[in-house]
């Protein structure tokens, strides 16, 4: 194949030159497009456009596939643990136990969040969605830390990332025992990264909280698996408004924001409460495939469908089978897996669903393991959250590290020509 394309528009042909990655994808280069023909490009959804070209992950959608710096999900789920992939993507390679020690060291002197942020925590109506305070937290904590702004060193870069690592588990931590009017607490630098966000979450006032290793995997697990996804919507959230130098705390709350949303990490929480109602409903799955498929109906099926895979999301596949085995070691059974699994093997048959290759994705199984932990179903996608923390960390360092533009689309105005003013009111 040549190196470059050509593209005709009128009687003019103009070349532009190839990219390939290291997995053979290919891309146009058109960073001249516009100065050498005038036009631009339209991509609703940017379904075929590349914002950057990136080292951190690699999927293949038809085929299945994810890796985080080379790795296979299924070997980091299996082998490796949280902070050691959160290392991993960050800073590209998998730590020495000299390495990870100094890391979780740094991390736990961060460890604590200044106590005037508990005023801003208190102002919140406890009904809130922890994902708007956490993203209001997280934004706060740039005023607590103006260090941590505009920083364009690796040294200064390292500083904030350890800081958002210590104090972002104690934000999730406080988000849901304000809602549930517990006292605000700390971890401990005896426990690890993931026994210290459960004994946080769920610590009571008047007693020890005893550590579940059952629990500790499955988090441990989860977290892996929700770690990084390339440019989805909330990475590229989050690399946008960190090309405008705006800071990392910033542009991750931003990328909470973008998270929430029910088409994106916010399907997990969506996926439980569409189980429930199906529940309710006396398990009639039917209906429920029937207004996903129903045109005019907004309902989807949340938990199903991939902007990128066009296969099985090899994440739900390991969250299902987690599933029942969290479950069955927890000695929980959930009706509603019965139910998710049924509705999985009618969409996996229905040819709507088979047409349009929508298959479950992270978003369908997360939210059974997360409720037999005793994890309330809004915290679900704060919990998506904590395992897409070093993902938007490793993002935002690359960018950043390579000096990135600030991103900035082009559009097509479709709106009125010239026209002069003349006043409704003042003639
Ligand atoms: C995540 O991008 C990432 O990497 C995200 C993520 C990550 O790790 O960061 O993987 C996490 O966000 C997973 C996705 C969670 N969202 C949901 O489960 C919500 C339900 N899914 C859909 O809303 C949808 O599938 C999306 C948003 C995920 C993807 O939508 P696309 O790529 O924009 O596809 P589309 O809307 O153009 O749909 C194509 C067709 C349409 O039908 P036609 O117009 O061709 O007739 O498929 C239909 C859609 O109506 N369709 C669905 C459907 N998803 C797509 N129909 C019913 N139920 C669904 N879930």
């Amino acid at each position: 194949m040549s190196d470059i394309a050509k593209l005709q528009i009128g009687e003019s042909t103009y070349e532009f030159p190839l990219i390939k990655g290291t997995e053979n994808e290919t891309a146009i280069d058109i960073k001249t497009l516009r100065d050498t023909t005038g036009a631009v490009t339209i991509d609703p959804g940017f379904k075929n456009t590349g914002s950057c070209q990136s080292a951190i992950t690699f999927l293949d959608g038809e085929k299945g596939i994810l890796r985080y710096r080379g790795y296979a999900i299924e070997e980091l789920a299996e082998k490796a643990d949280f902070l050691e992939v959160a290392y991993l993507l960050i800073f590209g390679e998998l730590p020495t136990e000299e390495q990870l020690n100094k890391f979780y060291s740094d991390i736990l002197d961060q460890a604590i969040v200044d106590d005037d942020v508990k005023k801003i925590l208190d102002a919140f109506p406890k009904n809130a969605h922890p994902m708007g305070v956490l993203s209001s937290l997280t934004s706060a904590l740039t005023a607590f830390n103006p260090s941590s702004v505009n920083v364009d060193s690796e040294e200064d870069m390292y500083k904030a990332i350890v800081k958002i690592m210590g104090k972002f588990p104690v934000l999730v931590a406080w988000t849901l025992r304000k809602k549930q009017g517990l006292p605000l607490n700390y971890g401990s630098r005896k426990l690890g990264y993931v026994e210290n966000i459960l004994t946080m979450m769920f610590q009571k006032p008047n007693d020890e909280y005893e550590l579940n290793p059952i629990m500790i995997n499955a988090l441990d697990k989860l977290l892996i698996l929700h770690a990084d996804h390339e440019q989805n919507c909330s990475t590229s959230t989050v690399r946008i408004v960190g090309s405008s130098h705006a800071g990392l705390f910033a542009s991750l709350s931003a990328g909470i924001s973008a998270l929430w949303g029910p088409l994106h990490g916010g399907a997990n929480q969506a996926v439980l409460e569409m189980l429930e109602a199906i529940k309710a409903d006396g398990g009639d799955t039917k209906k429920y495939m029937a207004k996903a498929k129903d045109k005019n109906d907004p309902f989807r099926l949340m938990g199903f469908g991939h902007r990128v895979y066009k296969n099985f999301d090899p994440r739900a596949r390991i969250i299902k089978k987690a599933a029942d085995e969290v479950l069955a070691d927890l000695g929980v059974s959930d009706p509603i897996l019965d139910i998710a699994k049924g509705l999985e093997r009618e969409a996996l048959e229905d040819q709507y669903f088979v047409d349009r290759k929508l298959y479950p994705n992270v978003d369908f199984y997360s939210g059974i393991i997360y409720r037999a932990m005793g994890i309330p179903v809004e915290m679900f996608t704060v919990m998506f959250a904590l395992g897409r923390l070093p993902g938007w960390i490793a993002q935002w360092r690359e960018m950043r590290l390579r000096k990135e533009p600030i991103g900035r689309p082009r559009q097509v105005y479709t709106g009125y020509n010239y026209r002069p003013f003349v006043g409704k009111i003042n003639k």
